[in-house]
């Protein structure tokens, strides 16, 4: 087995063909939601193969895969475009999902967000998805898939891709390119006007919620959160926060023209 780099260390693993990733209390929604994209035909996300042990089992996505800080493909207009097309296809093909009410009852890691439109991953980030050349054509780590309005997505997708990142590490070029990336997505996803609007708005409700998680997460004694809040991470969320109520307005009116 193969350690994969990336996200949690030394708990991801490719096994010939397949992803070994450890099980969580709500791993078993995340598979019905595989399986539904798997029966609509969905490229690019992987599919559930089994349950081993602790482990689940699914299959790898083949493309090349990226952090930050982003350069070469993930920096590319090309990779913009192609994440916000991937995007408006998933959320349109788990609306199916959503129409059976049973998500209610179900266990997600996140929590259910009113008005309920799609599923939303959660965490579309350059850093969970695969890349052919400067084309996005998979995405993978669904844990943190919950049904939410599109909206809720298309805020931390949008946030991850442009990037509004502040810290110098996250950071890619000057408030005009970030906003220029960003409109790409917004029209790759074909966002209404209403959408545009309310997206800086949602940026930071989002990330406020993000820092809240993380905080009661660590308050709980999850290990992970405890990490990141020692190494400042959540710093970093409320400096974005402010960077978007500052620029909030300029971004809107980059997104309308
Ligand atoms: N299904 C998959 N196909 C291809 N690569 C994957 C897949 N799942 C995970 N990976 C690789 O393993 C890394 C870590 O996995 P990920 O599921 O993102 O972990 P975490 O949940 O800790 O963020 C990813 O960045 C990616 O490189
Ligand atoms: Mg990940």
């Amino acid at each position: 087995m193969e350690i994969l780099s990336g996200g949690r260390e030394n708990a991801i693993f490719k096994r010939n063909d397949t992803v070994v990733r450890p099980l969580n209390s709500y791993s078993s929604s995340i598979h019905l939601l595989l399986q539904h994209f798997e029966k609509q035909g969905i490229e690019g996300v992987p599919r559930f193969v089994a349950i081993d042990g602790d482990n689940e089992v699914v299959t790898f996505v083949e493309g090349q895969t990226v952090n930050y800080p982003l350069s070469g493909a993930a920096a590319s207009d090309a990779a913009v475009k192609s994440a916000g097309k991937l995007l408006r296809c998933l959320h349109d093909a788990s609306v199916g999902f959503i129409a059976d009410a049973s998500y209610k009852y179900q266990q997600w890691m996140l929590p259910v967000r009113e008005p309920v439109e799609v599923m939303c991953h959660g965490d579309y980030a350059p850093y969970n998805v695969a890349l052919v050349g400067n084309e996005v054509v998979g995405i993978f780590d669904f844990d943190t898939a919950h049904p939410a309005p599109r909206l809720w997505d298309l805020a931390y997708a949008i946030y991850c891709w442009a990037p509004f990142k502040t810290h110098v590490y996250d950071k890619l070029g000057e408030l005009p390119d970030q906003i220029y990336r960003a409109k790409l997505f917004c029209d790759a996803y074909g966002m209404t006007k209403s959408q545009r609007q309310q997206l800086v708005a949602t940026m930071i409700e989002r990330l406020q919620a993000l820092v809240d998680f993380m905080k009661q997460q660590a308050t709980e004694g999850n290990t992970q959160f405890i990490a990141n809040l020692a190494d400042g991470h959540h710093l970093s969320y409320l400096a974005d926060i402010d960077y978007l109520q500052q620029n909030g307005k300029q971004i809107i009116a980059g997104l309308m023209e």
